[in-house]
């Protein structure tokens, strides 16, 4: 199994260009599924995930043509409208083709996702969501198993924000009769950048970014060509380990806008953060100050910056406190932390983190990917070597993450 070797210390320098966002190209590339004609995908980040996804597209029927960051999917010929359990346990986003397949072909099998490392995770809202629109739902050895004749338009409120459940629904909806309305619907970038890309395909979307959705149901969608945003959970995972290190790092190719509430909450560990249209530098000086926050859906604290911030306060000056409101066991990280010498209390969703001078090596465990990367960031700064194992948690969302970091000084390497 293969680990990285962080030798910390070193503050980040230099520049780094953010990939493309794993959380928008996994729908967009199960959006191919909508249409007859081929889908071209550019700015593809190079992630496990990513390759899962489009395994299980080929699997159904899909034609793939992959090229570096870029993908041409070809749906004319669908066989098999299945999302078979062993793909669906690896990643938990292969949901995703449930919409899509049952709004164009009146027919998904698609494997129950289990609960994960961070939370139970149910996707009862995306099934509740497509039996509005007139689908039949069952569940049957493990899969959900849906059957429609034509999907019917629906007024549907869900009652928890959801971002796949959203992206599941309005994706469906794209070929039902009539007009869906999605209330509460996620207003995360990554929902805007799919419908972007549905509306090339030709769906007539309206009032993605806010929290209701309206969706006027087409016949079918042409092909188009769409290029995926920008990493935003990537760009602040760079930003988060400049901060921590002391360092001076400009992102290039920048998702700006969508950074706000993580920017806000840089500037008031002390950083100085400056923005342009598509940049964003960072540099701190000194020793960061403790920052307390909140997870919440967007525009709020992303859920999956939680992690990364949790390891900068644990050297920052003082005590913060975080609160994770989104999934209820998104602290695996705690333990692992405290074996570089945090200190860290958890009591039920709030973490008290309280700031040291310097944490020291060790070896830690990834339990998922953002806690990985926080564990990345920890040894960043930590004194002597720290070894992190179980990296494949790391690879599902960081493209050559030890390289990229390798660049910008960091002391690091990959090894088996
Ligand atoms: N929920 C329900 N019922 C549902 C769906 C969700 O109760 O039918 C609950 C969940 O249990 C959770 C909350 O709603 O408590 C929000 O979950 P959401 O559905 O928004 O999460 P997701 O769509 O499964 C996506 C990202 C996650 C990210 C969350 C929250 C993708 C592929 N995944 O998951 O990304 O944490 O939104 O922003 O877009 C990651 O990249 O590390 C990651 C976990």
């Amino acid at each position: 199994m293969q680990k990285l070797s962080i030798h910390g210390g070193v503050p980040l320098s230099g520049e780094v260009r953010v990939a493309g966002a794993k959380n928008a190209a996994l729908p967009i590339l199960a959006a191919s599924l909508l249409s007859a004609a081929p889908l071209r995908v550019a700015n593809v980040p190079n992630l496990n995930d990513v390759r899962t996804m489009i395994e299980l597209l080929k699997r159904m029927g899909v034609k793939a043509k992959v090229q570096p960051h870029a993908v041409e999917l070809d749906a004319s010929s669908v066989d098999e409208p299945v999302a078979p359990y062993e793909l669906v346990k690896t990643m938990r986003a292969s949901i995703l083709a449930l919409g899509p397949l049952t709004a164009r072909f009146g027919e998904a099998r698609v494997s129950l996702p289990g609960g994960c490392a961070i939370g139970e995770r149910p996707v009862d809202l995306h099934i509740k969501g497509l039996e509005a629109m007139g689908a039949k739902i069952a569940i049957e050895a493990g899969y959900i198993h849906a059957t429609a004749k034509r999907l019917q338009g629906a007024r549907i409120f869900m009652d928890t924000v959801t971002v796949t459940g959203t992206e599941n629904l309005m994706m469906a909806a794209c070929l039902a009769q009539g007009e869906t309305v999605l209330e509460n619907a996620a207003r995360e970038p990554e929902v805007v950048d799919l419908a972007r890309c549905l509306i090339a395909m030709g769906a007539r979307i309206r009032g993605e970014g806010t929290d209701v959705i309206v969706i006027e149901g087409v016949h079918k969608l042409h092909g188009a060509e769409h290029a995926v945003m920008p990493d935003r959970i990537e760009a602040g995972t760079f930003l988060a380990a400049a901060a921590a290190t002391r360092g001076h790092v400009r992102l290039a190719e920048a998702p700006v806008a969508s950074l706000d509430a993580v920017i806000d909450k840089l500037r008031e560990a002390g950083a100085t953060v400056k923005t342009a249209a598509r940049s964003i530098e960072i540099s701190m000086r000194g020793r960061p100050r403790a920052v307390g926050l909140r997870t919440a859906p967007y525009p709020g604290f992303p859920t999956d910056m939680q992690a990364q911030f949790i390891a900068l306060n644990c050297v920052a000056e003082g005590t913060a406190f975080v609160t994770e409101t989104i999934f209820e066991n998104r602290f695996m990280h705690v333990q692992e932390l405290r074996r570089l010498g945090a200190h860290i209390e958890v009591e039920g969703n709030t973490a008290m983190v309280q700031g040291i001078e310097s944490l020291a090596g060790a070896t830690v465990m990834a339990t998922d990917l953002r806690a990985s990367a926080s564990l990345v960031i920890a040894a960043l700064v930590a004194t002597g070597e720290t070894v992190v194992d179980r990296i494949y948690h790391l690879d599902r969302g960081y493209e050559k993450i030890e390289a990229r970091l390798a660049e910008l000084g960091a002391r690091i390497a990959r090894v088996s």
